[in-house]
């Protein structure tokens, strides 16, 4: 196996930066491809813990070089600040680090009409307000900003000029925003950005040449298959696409296809935002596994809503990112339950309907449970019990596809794998 790539099976927050931190162990470089500080993935090593927001979750690893392709939206500041939060774990540099020059930047003016369009509709959808939604739409308006025009002062004016004309009209008639001049934003991302230069670089061609010379590739995916653009519940969605495709686009692999695409899950469904949720639990048992799982956002630190796993959901993001596995973590918050539920299939327009298929309006879903005989392993030996046996069998069979990880804590180590990776 050479290359792997990790995608967020569900609507984010799965445990993607843990079991990435885990597999870079066993890779050369690991890349981000879409996204930008939306993100927050979470590492503990013996009781440290480290959150990446636009980092690659395999920085910790000192023969491992990242990547930010060019599909990823980066906010200067939001990584000069990052950079040296982490610089006081591991060591950074332009030899372990490297960012695509094409990758696009996320300024003022994106955040501020992020957090404008959230306070004033029309429709809100909850985002993180980092200005991921302003800043892609720029990207695809074909006015937006690359890494790369931070060197350049003169050229860098420009470009805010031109992206500016729209934005000053809706910031000042529409919503009423403060918002700073061309002149100072241009002064601050200018000197925010001479720190991100020297890391600067064809991150396509590293990726090929690092291809050609054997080494193992892990693509990490931010958010999850729920949250694309494309295949995601629209409009409660990120900007990004998400999924597998988001690599072809946001990265490239060059070469050949990725070996093995592993879809992470928690054994429990969660939701941070706005948007359907069909086993959402509003009772007891939700609130009851939002305070065990500890469910609360990584970046924004807003309460995650919680309910029961929802089969249907999963089937269909394996088809729409061809899964090749599934790492099902927490189930350390399951184990010990009074009852366990698992939702199989929805009642939908007067039928059962057991993937969630996008024609399917997840508001208007009916979901129906299994009750399942709830499992209280405790993980200290590699032995399952038969209840949670139980629990991995209808998974697999629903979604066809094998629980290739199971992850039963949130430390580095506590994790079995029931398939080899790289
Ligand atoms: P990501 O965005 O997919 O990387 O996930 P987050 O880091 O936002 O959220 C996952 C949370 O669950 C983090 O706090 C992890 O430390 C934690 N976590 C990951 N796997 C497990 C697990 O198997 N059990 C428990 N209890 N916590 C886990
Ligand atoms: P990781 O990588 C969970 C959600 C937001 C909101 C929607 C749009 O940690 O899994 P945005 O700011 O992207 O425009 O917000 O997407 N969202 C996430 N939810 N995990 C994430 O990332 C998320 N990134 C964005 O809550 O509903
Ligand atoms: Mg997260």
């Amino acid at each position: 196996m050479q290359s792997l790539a990790i995608v967020g099976a569900q609507w984010g927050d799965e445990g993607k930066g843990k079991i990435t931190d885990l597999l870079s162990k066993r890779c050369d470089v690991v890349v981000r491809y879409q996204g930008g500080n939306n993100a927050g993935h979470t590492i503990i090593v013996s009781g440290q813990k480290t959150v990446l927001h636009i980092i690659p979750s395999g920085i910790l690893h000192p023969h491992c070089v990242s990547i930010i392709g060019h599909g990823v939206v980066v906010d200067p500041h939001a990584f000069n600040e990052e950079f040296d939060q982490i610089s006081k774990v591991c060591s950074i540099t332009p030899e372990n680090l490297k960012i695509s020059t094409n990758a696009s930047v996320i300024t003022s003016y994106h955040k501020i009409l992020d957090a404008a369009r959230e306070g004033q509709g029309p429709v809100k959808i909850g985002t993180t307000g980092k200005g991921i939604g302003p800043c892609y739409e720029d990207k695809i308006g074909r006015k937006g900003i690359k890494l790369r025009d931070l060197s350049n002062k003169n050229v860098l004016f420009e470009k805010l000029k031109q992206s500016f004309i729209e934005k000053e009209i809706l910031l000042k008639e529409l919503y009423h925003s403060e918002f700073p001049s061309i002149e100072e934003e241009c002064d601050n991302l200018y000197q925010a950005g001479q720190r991100i230069l020297p890391f600067l670089t064809d991150t396509f061609s590293y990726i090929d040449h690092a291809v050609q010379n054997g080494k193992k590739v892990l693509y990490e995916g931010a958010q999850g298959i729920l949250l694309d653009i494309d295949y995601g519940s629209y409009p409660f969605v990120t900007s990004s696409n998400t999924s597998y495709g988001g690599i072809y686009t946001g990265a490239g692999i060059p070469g050949k296809l990725i070996d093995e695409v592993i879809g992470i899950t928690k054994a429990y469904t969660t939701r941070v935002g706005t948007g359907p949720f069909p086993t959402e639990l509003n009772d007891e048992m939700g609130k009851f596994i939002q305070t065990k799982g500890k469910e609360i956002g990584a970046t924004t630190g807003r309460d995650r809503r919680c309910g029961w796993l929802d089969l249907p959901l999963l089937k269909y993001t394996v088809k729409a990112s061809q899964l090749t596995s599934l790492a099902l973590t927490k189930l350390d918050i399951l184990a010990g339950l009074d009852s366990l539920k698992v939702c199989y299939a929805y009642q939908y327009e007067g039928s059962e309907i057991d993937c969630a298929y996008p024609g399917i309006d997840l508001e208007k879903v009916t979901p129906l449970y299994k009750d399942l005989k709830p499992f209280h392993d405790d993980f200290s030996s590699d032995k399952l019990s038969k209840e949670l046996n139980e629990y991995i069998d209808i998974i697999e069979k629903t979604c066809q596809v094998p629980i290739g990880i199971m992850a039963y804590g949130p430390e580095r180590e506590e994790i079995q794998f029931r398939k080899q990776y790289f």
